[in-house]
C-alpha cells in the first residue's frame, strides 16, 4: 500500500503491551466521572490495575475518596486521587483536568461516565426532570469534552469514552429524557471524532445493557429480550472501557459500541410469545 506525502504518520504505541493483565494502560491518566460508585467505580478499578493513574470525579466525596483510598492500597502506589465534581459545572471540570496535570503529569484518557436515568413518557415527564437530565448526561459530556480537549490533544494517542446505553442506539420506552439524552451522546461522540480525529483524539461511545449497578438495583426487568439471559457485571463493561483507553484500539474512533449481551440485536420474540 502507498502512502502520500500527506499521510499522517502512524503513532508509536506507548505501554500498549499483550499481557492478559496489569500493563495495557500502563503510564496513562485517566479522568472518569461518576467514579464513586457503580460502572464507573469498576472502570477505575481496571484501568489501576492495568497501569493507569486515574483521577476519580463524582459528587460523593468520602466514597469517591475512599475508592482512591482502596485502589492505592491494593496498587501499592498512589495509582488513584479523588477530586470533586459536578460535570454540569465547566469550572469543577477545568479544576478536575487541571489536578490530572499537576498530580500526573498529564491527560490521556476522558470517560464521561457519570449519569442519571429518569423514567416517564413526554407527556409524563415533568420539565425539570427533562432539564436535569438533559443537563447531567448530555451537557455535562459536552463539559467534559470542552475541558478536556486541550490537554488530550498534547498527546499522540488519546482517548474519549462517552457513556451512552442502548437508549441511544434504539428507542427506550417510558423513558423519554434519558433516551433523548443518550442519542444526543451519540451525536456529539460522532461530530467531535471528526472534529478531533487529527488531533489524535479517538472520540468513541459504548452503549451497555441492562448492568447490575446501584442505578438499576431497584428496577424490575426481566431479561427474555436479552439474547445472553441475563445482565452484565460491571467489570464486563470495564474490559471494554480498558480496550478504548489503552493503544490496543488505536484505529477505533468514531463507533457506537453496543455491549448489552445482544439485547439490540434484533427483535427477539421469544418461542412462547
Ligand atoms: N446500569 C445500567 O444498566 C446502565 C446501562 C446503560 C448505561 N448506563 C450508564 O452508565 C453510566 C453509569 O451508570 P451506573 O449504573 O454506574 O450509575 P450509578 O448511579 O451507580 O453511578 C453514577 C455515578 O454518577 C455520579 N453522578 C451523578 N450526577 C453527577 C454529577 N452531576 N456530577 C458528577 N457525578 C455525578 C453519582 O454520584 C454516581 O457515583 C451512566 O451514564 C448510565 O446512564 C447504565
Amino acid at each position: 500500500m502507498s502512502t502520500s506525502p500527506t499521510t499522517p504518520a502512524t503513532p508509536a504505541l506507548h505501554g500498549a503491551t499483550h499481557d492478559a493483565g496489569s500493563g495495557r494502560a500502563a503510564g496513562k491518566v485517566a479522568l472518569i466521572s461518576g467514579a464513586a460508585q457503580g460502572m464507573g467505580a469498576s472502570h477505575a478499578r481496571m484501568l489501576a490495575a492495568a497501569g493507569a493513574s486515574v483521577l476519580i470525579g463524582d459528587l460523593q466525596e468520602d466514597t469517591g475518596t475512599a475508592l482512591a483510598e482502596e485502589i492505592n492500597a491494593a496498587e501499592g502506589r498512589t495509582a488513584a486521587a479523588f477530586t470533586a465534581l459536578d460535570v454540569t459545572r465547566l469550572e469543577d471540570w477545568t479544576a478536575a483536568v487541571g489536578q490530572c496535570v499537576r498530580q500526573f503529569g498529564k491527560l490521556d484518557v476522558l470517560v464521561n461516565n457519570a449519569g442519571i436515568y429518569t423514567p416517564g413518557t413526554v407527556e409524563e415527564a415533568s420539565v425539570a426532570d427533562w432539564a436535569r437530565t438533559l443537563d447531567i448526561d448530555l451537557t455535562g459530556t459536552f463539559l467534559g469534552m470542552k475541558a478536556a480537549v486541550p490537554e488530550l490533544r498534547k498527546q499522540p494517542t488519546s482517548s474519549i469514552i462517552n457513556v451512552s446505553s442502548i437508549a441511544g442506539l434504539v428507542g427506550f420506552k417510558n423513558r423519554a429524557a434519558y433516551s433523548a439524552a443518550k442519542w444526543g451522546v451519540q451525536g456529539l461522540t460522532k461530530t467531535s471524532a471528526l472534529d478531533f480525529g487529527e488531533d489524535g483524539i479517538r472520540v468513541n461511545s459504548i452503549h451497555p445493557g441492562s448492568v447490575e449497578t446501584p442505578l438499576t438495583a431497584g428496577l424490575k426487568r426481566g431479561f427474555g429480550q436479552v439474547p445472553a439471559g441475563r445482565a452484565a457485571q460491571v467489570e464486563e463493561i470495564s474490559m471494554l472501557v480498558l480496550y478504548l483507553a489503552s493503544d490496543e484500539s488505536r484505529f477505533v474512533c468514531g463507533s457506537s459500541i453496543a455491549i448489552d449481551g445482544g439485547e439490540t440485536a434484533g427483535n427477539n420474540l421469544r418461542q412462547d410469545a
